[in-house]
């Protein structure tokens, strides 16, 4: 399935200025719409400037986030961005290494989006005992290719529930969400 690109169509235009003033492009619209409403906890890693959870908290989907970088100077940026949106009380920064920092079972959602497609499989492998033990959806976007990924996927028993291709600036980005199958 594709989404229309809408930083290039009559629809950009459509986008509230708040949103496009926080920088939720359209690919972070789709990111956010696929996680499920009703969400205790989404974890966003390599989060970056985090606002795909502000994306997601905006949207009403999650109820709290969590947003992983390796990057220190990433997360203090991102934690101004939070106060500034007053939305710091309803996401937790950590500097860490993809999953490993996450630990609660109440965490439904993992996002990997913006890293290539080798580096999305090897977190996903570091992590994997986690996210099985917590049934956890993942929302995969990765850059540079999707093949990795699909493999892993398959090799782990996730199922795809969805895989689509948002346009946004003339590229197109391959957006897959999985569930471990029953
Ligand atoms: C290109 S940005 C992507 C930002 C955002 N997720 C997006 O899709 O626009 C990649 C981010 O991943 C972070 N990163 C790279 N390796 C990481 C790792 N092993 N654990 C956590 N974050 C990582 C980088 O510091 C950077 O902020």
């Amino acid at each position: 399935m594709t989404v229309p690109d809408a930083s290039t169509s009559p629809a950009r235009t459509e986008l509230p200025s708040v949103t496009r003033r926080l920088g939720i492009t359209p690919r972070m619209r789709a990111l956010a719409a696929c996680v499920p409403f009703g969400t205790r906890v989404f974890v966003d890693v390599g989060s970056n400037h985090c606002i795909l959870p502000i994306a997601v908290l905006r949207a009403g989907r999650a109820q709290r986030c969590v947003g992983v970088d390796s990057s220190q100077a990433a997360v203090f940026d991102a934690r101004r961005r939070l106060r500034r949106v007053r939305m710091d009380q309803r996401v937790d920064l950590c500097v860490g290494d993809g999953l490993l920092p996450i630990g609660g079972d109440e965490v439904d959602v993992v996002c990997i989006a913006g890293l290539g497609p080798r580096v999305v499989t090897s977190l996903l492998e570091r992590g994997v005992a986690r996210l099985v033990a917590a049934q956890v959806r993942l929302v995969l976007n990765p850059f540079g290719g999707s093949a990795a990924p699909r493999e892993w996927l398959s090799a782990n028993g996730f199922a795809l529930r969805e895989d689509l291709l948002v346009a946004e600036r003339g590229r197109s980005y391959t957006i897959l969400v999985a569930e471990r199958s029953a």
